[in-house]
């Protein structure tokens, strides 16, 4: 829909900046901004055998998260998107904001390496849809393709 084809060429324009956190910073902006019901939406670096917290808008997040807890430690061992309706639901899951409700966190993966995540939080239930799925994992791909672009590194 237009929403989506709006926030999409923020991002594009965004992944032109050359330094990796000032985009993904402005990344974390549009998408927090830009969507309905989220309180937090952001990235997680993998960096020295963790994942350590990238730029993000919302509350003070955890950081690091070893790969063997939680949602997003999931998400780095079966490099593969999780979609969470009831976080609640999840033993493991972290909980950074106690109004966290659903969650949906996405691997950027590059050269068949995973060098980062998007994670997004909603207070309601079952906020994440195909649709906004869809959406991160372009979102990621694009992500992706500009870490090559610019020869950005991790460390
Ligand atoms: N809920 C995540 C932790 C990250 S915060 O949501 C920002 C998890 O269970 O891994």
């Amino acid at each position: 829909d237009m929403k989506n084809t709006v926030i999409n060429s923020q991002i594009q324009a965004f992944l032109s900046d050359p330094d990796m956190i000032a985009s993904l910073a402005n990344i974390s902006s549009v998408i927090y901004n830009g969507y309905t019901d989220l309180n937090w939406a952001g990235f997680y670096f993998v960096k020295g055998g963790q994942l350590i917290v990238g730029p993000f808008q919302g509350k003070p997040a955890c950081s690091p998260i070893p790969f063997t807890k939680g949602v997003c430690g999931r998400c780095y061992r079966e490099k593969a998107v999780q979609r969470i309706d009831d976080v609640l639901a999840v033993k493991d899951h972290i909980a950074c904001d106690s109004a966290s409700r659903s969650e949906l966190c996405v691997p950027v993966i590059v050269n068949g390496e995973m060098i980062m995540e998007i994670d997004l939080d909603s207070p309601i239930p079952s906020r994440f849809d195909d649709d906004f799925e869809n959406e991160m994992l372009k979102a990621a791909d694009d992500i992706a393709s500009a870490f090559l672009q610019h020869q950005w590194h991790m460390d």
